[in-house]
């Protein structure tokens, strides 16, 4: 086994033994499917935890790429940073830590691809801060679209009918992911 596949199965089980809310390996498969299609030079990732998402894009990307992930908890993005570090990854990987809706507009450049996993009800401000850095043809993937469809209720909205994306849901397991193109 690599050092990332190590690392992820050691943040599965801890994340089993604590109750930590990580994508887990079967939205994971689906999401490290979209990132081998993309293949994106720079990815933007909101809600980092201790890393387990961002090493999963980040073994499937080569040394040119690069994903910035914003944790709101300094403990978690230290930990995260720690898991990174070990996982030995391709990617150039900058944690940032702090609240995404604080830091999205300072980010400079553009980016090709998306992952949002933080509090469900700011998903649509995450999108709508980060939208003038998102190129044509991103692709934006939102955990949590069928158990907190509810929450998310105005991302979904907001991707579905604004006319600036196309968007699907993917049923994966009992939850889903929204993956959304933006045009
Ligand atoms: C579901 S977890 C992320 C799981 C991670 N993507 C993974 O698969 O391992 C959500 C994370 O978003 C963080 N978060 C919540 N609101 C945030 C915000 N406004 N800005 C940045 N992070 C936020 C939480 O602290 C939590 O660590």
């Amino acid at each position: 086994m690599n050092k990332a596949d190590n690392i992820l199965r050691k943040i599965e089980k801890r994340a089993h033994n604590e109750f930590l809310p990580i994508l887990g390996p079967e939205k994971g498969h689906a999401l490290a499917e979209e990132i081998r299609k993309a293949k994106p030079k720079r990815v933007l990732e909101v809600g980092t935890l201790i890393g387990y998402s961002v090493i999963l894009m980040g073994k499937e990307l080569d040394k040119n790429a690069q994903i910035i992930t914003i944790e709101i908890h300094a403990e978690e993005a230290k930990t995260a940073e720690k898991n990174i570090r070990k996982a030995e990854i391709p990617p150039k990987v900058e944690v940032i830590a702090g609240d995404a809706i604080q830091v999205i507009p300072k980010l400079k450049g553009v980016f090709d691809f998306a992952f949002i996993d933080a509090e469900k009800t700011e998903y649509l401000d995450y999108l709508r801060l980060a939208e003038g850095k998102l190129r044509k043809g991103t692709v934006i993937v939102a955990d949590n679209a069928g158990i907190f469809a509810k929450q998310m209720a105005n991302y979904l909205d907001y991707v579905r009918t604004s006319g600036k994306y196309s968007s699907k849901y993917v049923q994966v397991g009992v939850d889903g992911l929204e993956i959304t193109v933006k045009l």
